[in-house]
């Protein structure tokens, strides 16, 4: 029967592992953990792949990538085309890196930098204006686990980032659901605590869009996948892959997180 739902679930929607490397390897370990990923899983052909380096290794990355099953991710855009933005980096600096996709809204973004529903609002819009594929990041701190106020911070942020977006856009959108608590501390959210968020984020979509929109956007699960959690997360009906912090930097285990969805 599971193996029944997860293969209606391959058919509907394609499972997406993206490795966030966050501020991580130079461009020569970028380099060497591409492609070491890349001869890992030259074969995989159901899921969905992709690396998100920090900005300086995209371009060679990309270079590594070219032409395989994997595709290109970056951690963070601004929205404005060009300009006097010291520091920043824009759409057309990320396509022209080779990106297909970028994360936006991340916990850590949102914790040390300032992020804010509004401004992952107006990344995610400019990166659909882009041909480029956000992948939202929405997700509750402990204290708001335990304030009971899980359904509230996640509305709020899959509301407010995506406010505005049609249906057409939601084709390009990945939701990543990242509870915070679960974050680089090894203590991954339970299948069941995962599903049932992932499903509420579903319904929340149902109501902003339709139910086909709902039921075609991948949600991601972030927050301590590794090798031995992978399958039983993946499993779930409204799982529809991984974005993998700490695991996705090291080639073996990363490849083994891709294959446990296989
Ligand atoms: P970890 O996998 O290290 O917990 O990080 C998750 C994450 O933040 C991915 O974006």
């Amino acid at each position: 029967m599971l193996l029944l739902v997860r293969r209606q679930k391959i058919i509907m929607r394609r499972v997406i592992i993206a490795g966030n490397w966050k501020m991580n390897k130079n461009i020569a370990e970028s380099i060497d953990l591409a492609n070491t990923v890349k001869r890992s899983l030259y074969d995989v052909e159901s899921v969905e792949i992709v690396l998100c380096p920090p900005f300086t290794s995209l371009s060679d990355v990309n270079e590594v990538l070219i032409e395989s099953n994997i595709g290109l991710g970056a951690q963070d855009v601004y929205w404005e085309k060009e300009g006097a933005f010291t520091g920043e980096v824009s759409c057309s600096m990320l396509k022209s890196a080779g990106c297909k996709y970028c994360i936006v809204g991340h916990s850590e973004r949102r914790q040390f930098f300032g992020e804010t529903n509004e401004t992952v609002n107006k990344k995610a819009k400019a990166l659909l204006a882009n041909s480029l594929k956000p992948i939202v990041c929405v997700g509750e701190k402990l204290e708001d686990r335990k304030a009971d106020k899980t359904f509230q911070v996640v509305k709020d942020h899959v509301v407010n980032s995506l406010a505005g977006l049609t249906k057409e856009d939601m084709a390009n959108v990945v939701v990543a659901y990242e509870p915070v608590w679960a974050i680089g501390t090894g203590v991954n959210a339970t299948k069941e605590q995962a599903q049932e968020v992932h499903k509420y984020i579903r319904g929340l979509l149902k109501e902003m869009f339709d139910e086909a929109t709902a039921d075609s956007v991948r949600i991601q699960y972030g927050g301590s996948v590794k090798p031995d959690n992978i399958k039983e997360l993946i499993q779930q009906e409204d799982v529809d892959g991984a974005l993998v912090g700490g695991a996705s930097l090291k080639a073996d285990p990363f490849a083994q997180i891709v294959r446990g969805c296989l």
